[in-house]
């Protein structure tokens, strides 16, 4: 494993990778060995031998600001950060992609999958933003190399959401989509709903570290299209972009406004909502909904997040995650690295006859 970007939860991943190594060696016979690591800042090192988790995290790279005990130093003349040249040559399996999110662009995560795929590696990443900007082309990539492109951790962190369709639901078509997905959004409404006002509310959601510190980019939709974009894009096999997904009437004042008109019994939530249309393509859309008591969705408080998935197999699905956070996030790339060392295939749902003809 090739770790690209590690930070809170490359950090988390290797700990888990760590703790639960003998499980993972005794009831799959998969032993995980780190060969590489890349950061902005910290200097980047390749081991082909490898290391085990346990030995990584004693390393305390990257914090140490040195590389761990063995490996090579890998990096570029200049200094600059050689993300896509890293992807591309270290020794490594699969690539763990866990670089920041480029809402707008999917920069420069999307050039790293891009050249790890290219050159035969197996991906996993919990970065939206090739999924969101580049899925079909890096779909057709992965095929054509025959490798997996594994992104679980990219929707409400490890909750099974890609592994469940891929896995647990065969031959079933999802029609349409629907949650609150944006914790913080979710966190200031109940707050708000609760006597405080949208500054008060925003400040506890910083205080408490869940908020960034430009809360726009939560409170107007910016990240729940971008989701709603993956989501569509994979589940539902369309192709749009996060500026595709309509955000409709968001923002504080839109919050502070429909709370004040909410009817008696119901709550209000940042909802994003999918749907096909009759001419086939596929319509998403991130509002403020006033939620009636017998709508699952309007008992979840705090931070907690879900998705209803509306399948013609199962009906409505819906699946709800407690707190999340880098633990979980650092799970579902636990899930997806074993799915590949199981032989799994990589989450391209419906097989399209141009692909077999
Ligand atoms: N945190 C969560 O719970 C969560 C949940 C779901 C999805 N995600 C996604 O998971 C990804 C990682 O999140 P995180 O919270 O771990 O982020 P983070 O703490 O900011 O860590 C990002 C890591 O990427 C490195 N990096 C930045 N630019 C780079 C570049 N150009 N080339 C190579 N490495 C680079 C950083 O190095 P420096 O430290 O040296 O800058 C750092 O090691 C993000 O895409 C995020 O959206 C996170």
């Amino acid at each position: 494993l090739a770790l690209l970007g590690c930070g809170t939860v490359g950090r988390a991943f290797v700990a888990l990778a760590a703790a639960k190594d003998a499980e993972l060696r005794a009831r799959y016979g998969v032993r995980p060995r780190f060969t590489g690591g890349l950061t902005r800042a910290a200097p980047g090192w390749i081991a082909p031998d490898g290391m085990a988790a346990i030995d990584l995290l004693a390393s305390g790279w990257p914090a140490s600001g040195t590389i761990p005990p063995g490996a090579n130093a890998f990096g570029a003349a200049d200094g600059s950060v050689a993300g896509a040249r890293f992807a591309a040559t270290c020794p490594a399996d699969v690539v763990i992609e866990l670089t920041p999110l480029d809402p707008l662009t999917g920069e420069p995560a999307t050039g790293h999958v891009r050249a790890a795929l290219a050159a035969g590696r197996q991906v996993v990443t919990a970065n939206k933003g090739p999924i969101a900007h580049a899925y079909r082309e890096l779909r057709a990539l992965a095929r054509e190399r025959g490798v997996a492109l594994r992104f679980e951790s990219t929707v409400l962190d490890g909750t099974p959401i890609f592994n469940l369709a891929e896995f647990s639901l065969p031959a079933t078509r999802v029609d349409g989509f629907r949650g609150p997905l944006n914790s913080t959004s979710n966190f200031v409404l109940g707050a708000m709903a609760g006597g405080r006002s949208s500054e008060e509310a925003v400040a506890d959601a910083q205080a408490a570290g869940i908020a960034e510190a430009n809360p726009a980019y939560d409170l107007d939709g910016w990240d729940a299209s971008v989701k709603a974009t993956v989501l569509a894009n994979v589940l539902m096999d369309a192709d749009l972009r996060p500026a595709d997904v309509a955000r409709v009437e968001l923002g504080a004042a839109a919050m502070r406004a429909a709370l004040a008109a909410l009817p008696p019994g119901h709550t209000l939530k940042q909802m994003v909502e999918a749907h096909r249309a009759p001419d086939g393509s596929v319509r998403a859309e991130v509002r403020l909904k006033a939620l009636a008591s017998d709508d699952p969705l309007a008992h979840l408080t705090g931070m907690e997040t879900a998705i209803q998935l509306r399948t013609d197999t199962m009906g409505d699905l819906t699946i709800i995650e407690g707190a999340g956070g880098p633990g979980q996030t650092a799970f579902g790339v636990l899930a997806d690295v074993l799915a590949i060392a199981r032989g799994l295939g990589a989450p391209d749902l419906p097989i399209r006859e141009e692909d077999h003809p």
